[in-house]
């Protein structure tokens, strides 16, 4: 064991997210996690109240969850998702098809939920250019959180953590999230943007802004929104990544929208916070655009962690629990 605590130690060699180390209070070491408690090195307890970023919703080490994956581990503890397939994937495919918006018919699998994200834009940019339709611009709310990567950091609000990218990011308009009180303001300046831009998809966090403070919209509003885009032919990305297994009262957010979205982000509490997974699902439609005896008419994007069985068997265990009176 080497000198000092964690923190100590942490210091040497590590480099922490969101955070500006010239001026941030040392990390808090963590050696254990049990429900919603987390424990320091010295026994101290502290309350997970963000569930470790809205992840860990059954709680921390859930036995089922943890019986599970080390079951999965022993079986099957991964494979490469091109070529092959496996059962935690394919009965996590059932399983979700059950509960997703009637309209999805297809899952792709990625490992975080700016990847979900980022897999759905190009998607929805392939889907056009596929139909010899190029279309160049997203549109999204103000103050929107998608992620990290180049696609999902366009897609988010603008933000002073953005600045260094901005001349390198994607071109996306921006629309005010519908309130009761702004909502014919908000319809025609998104009919303005359809009008005047080749739009390929809307990009929103349906209901709630997670990032944005837990800022609620109203859901009548982004019903009309999303019928808008969809008369245009612009694919409605709905990022479910926080919203997603229970966060609204009902199990998916969009499930409280007449319009259902085209394309769905999954992540997060998907695995129970345990493993790193996530899941862009999309309709037929979406899925046979890609079908061609060109090959490159394929969607060719991949992580080498695609659909990781331990994750799937995650996933599987946390929907029993989910659906478990
Ligand atoms: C709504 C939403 N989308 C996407 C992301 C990005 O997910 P990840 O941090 O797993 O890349 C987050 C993260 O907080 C989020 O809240």
């Amino acid at each position: 064991m080497k000198g000092g605590n964690l923190s100590e130690r942490d210091k040497k060699h590590l480099w922490h997210p969101l955070t500006q180390h010239k001026t941030a209070l040392a990390p808090i070491g963590i050696v254990k996690a049990e429900g919603a408690l987390l424990w320091d090195e010295e026994g101290k307890s502290y309350i997970d109240g963000i569930a470790s970023w809205y992840t860990a919703m059954y709680g921390h080490g859930h036995k089922d969850i943890t019986r599970a994956i080390s079951e999965q581990v022993q079986l099957l503890d991964f494979v490469m998702f091109s070529g092959f397939t496996h059962e935690p994937a394919v009965r996590l495919s059932e399983e979700l098809m059950a509960i997703l918006p009637k309209n999805q018919a297809k899952l792709f699998f990625n490992d975080n939920g700016s990847t979900a994200i980022e897999a759905a834009i190009k998607m929805a940019l392939q889907y056009h250019f596929n139909q010899n339709d190029k279309r160049d611009t997203l549109i999204a709310f103000e103050d929107g959180f998608h992620g990290d990567t180049f696609g999902a950091m366009s897609a988010s609000g603008l933000s002073s953590y953005n600045d260094p990218f901005e001349d390198f990011l994607l071109k996306v308009e921006r629309i005010p999230v519908p309130q009761k009180d702004n909502l014919d303001m908000v319809q025609s300046q998104l009919e303005s943007i359809v009008s005047s831009h080749k739009c390929a998809a809307f990009v929103f966090e349906p209901l709630v802004q997670g990032a944005a403070g837990m800022k609620f919209h109203s859901a009548e509003g982004l019903d009309k929104l999303i019928k808008i885009c969809q008369k245009y032919g612009i694919l409605c990305i709905a990022d479910e990544v926080m919203t997603g297994f229970g966060k609204t009262g009902k199990i998916f957010a969009s499930e409280n929208l007449q319009n259902q979205p085209d394309i769905l982000c999954l992540s997060k509490a998907l695995t129970a916070g345990i493993f790193p997974l996530s899941i862009t699902s999309c309709t037929q439609k979406i899925f046979d655009a890609f079908l061609s005896e060109d090959i490159s008419k394929g969607f060719f994007h991949a992580h080498t962690y695609s659909a990781h069985p331990l994750g799937c068997a995650a996933a599987l265990a946390g929907l029993k629990l989910l659906n478990s009176p």
